[in-house]
Formats: C-alpha cells, structure tokens, sequence
C-alpha cells in the first residue's frame, strides 16, 4: 500500500512535517508513505493554463497513491494558505485524483488545542475534492514544543503510540473504501 503524505507547513523545521516524518517510522508492515514537498506550488492563477507541471505531478502522485495523509498546522483557525492552495490547483485537474480517494487528516499545533479548528475546515475542503475521509480516530497533537526535540523528531512516547494506531486505523479505512468501490 503506498500512502501520499502532505504537510501544509513549508518551513524547514516544521513540526507538521516532522510528524510526517515519524509517520514513515510508524507505519504497519508493508506501507510506504512517500512525503511531497507542496513549496513549488504556484499561486492558484486561472490565467495560468496549461495546468503547470508541479501540480501536475501532484496529481499523478496523488493518482499512483491508494491513500493520502494530510498534516495541518492551524493558521488563524483555518487551514493554511499554503495547504488549500495546492488543493484548489487539484481541484482542477480533469482526471479528479482525490475523488473517491481515502485520506487522513490530522495536524501538530503549539499551542493547546491542536489543530481541532483547522481540522474541521480541512474536512469540509477534502468533502469539495471528493475524498473519503477517515472519521476517528481524530488526531491532534498540542504543545508541539514538549513533544518534538530540537532536531523536529518526535519523541512524545504517547503521541509515537497515537499517531501509529492512527496510521493503523488509516489503513484499514484505505482497505474498505477501496473494496467497497472506491475509486483509486
Ligand atoms: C499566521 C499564523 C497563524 C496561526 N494561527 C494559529 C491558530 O489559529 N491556532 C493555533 O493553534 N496556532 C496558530 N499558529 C501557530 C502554529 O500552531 C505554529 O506556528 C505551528 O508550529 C505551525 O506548524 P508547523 O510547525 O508545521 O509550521 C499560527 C501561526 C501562524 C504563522
């Protein structure tokens, strides 16, 4: 099975990121999850046609995936620019790779409540693009700064364990949104 993995966070020393990173660790048996880099993304310009080729190769990943897993940080309780603006250029590629696509949200924040708004937005976002998105379990990771170390790894012992029976959970919700016809 191979999961896309996207952060909404383009700074180096992302804490969103760097959960995608520990998911790479995480993840059951025979999983892959490969991480794309949203920072080439232009800014969504109608005036820009053809569809530039960076989203383009977004599309194909997102195509060759059979699941996506979306790390969001909270901006101004919402989702960041960055993140719906990748979303929106998808949006508008004709073969709809995220239709029918099973994802996972979840989202690492510094302060107390862990992405809980920007979650629910990302929700409604994916719901536009046609994915299946897991329910529960739902995932946030407060206080980012007590459970990454400098060098962005996580090393929370609790949150390793959430975040590895999410990724689990993620799997077999990969597995029965496709074999209930899912398209991929
Ligand atoms: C423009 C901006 C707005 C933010 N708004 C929120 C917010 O509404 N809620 C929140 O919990 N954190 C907010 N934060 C703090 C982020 O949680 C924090 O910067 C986090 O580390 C971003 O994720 P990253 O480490 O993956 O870049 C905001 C940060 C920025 C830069």
């Amino acid at each position: 099975m191979k999961i896309l993995g996207i952060s909404g966070s383009l700074r180096k020393g992302s804490y969103n990121t760097a959960a995608l990173r520990a998911a790479q660790e995480l993840l059951p048996q025979g999983v892959m999850l490969e991480i794309f880099d949203l920072a080439p993304i232009p800014l969504y310009n109608e005036d820009i046609r053809p569809i530039p080729e960076t989203v383009q190769v977004l599309g194909e990943r997102i195509a060759a995936s059979d699941a996506l897993l979306i790390a969001t940080p909270e901006y101004n309780y919402s989702i960041p620019g960055v993140l719906k603006n990748a979303l929106d250029w998808i949006s508008q590629l004709s073969n709809e790779p995220c239709a029918g696509k099973p994802a996972g949200v979840f989202g690492v924040s510094v302060g107390r409540f862990g992405t809980v708004r920007a979650q629910l937005h990302l929700r409604e976002v994916c719901a536009a693009l046609g994915m299946i998105v897991l329910p529960r379990p739902e995932l946030y990771i407060a206080q980012a700064e007590q459970k990454f170390d400098s060098h962005a790894r996580l090393t929370d012992e609790e949150t390793r364990e959430r975040l590895r029976k999410f990724l689990i959970a993620l799997v077999e919700w990969t597995r029965q949104v496709s074999g209930a016809g899912g398209r991929r």
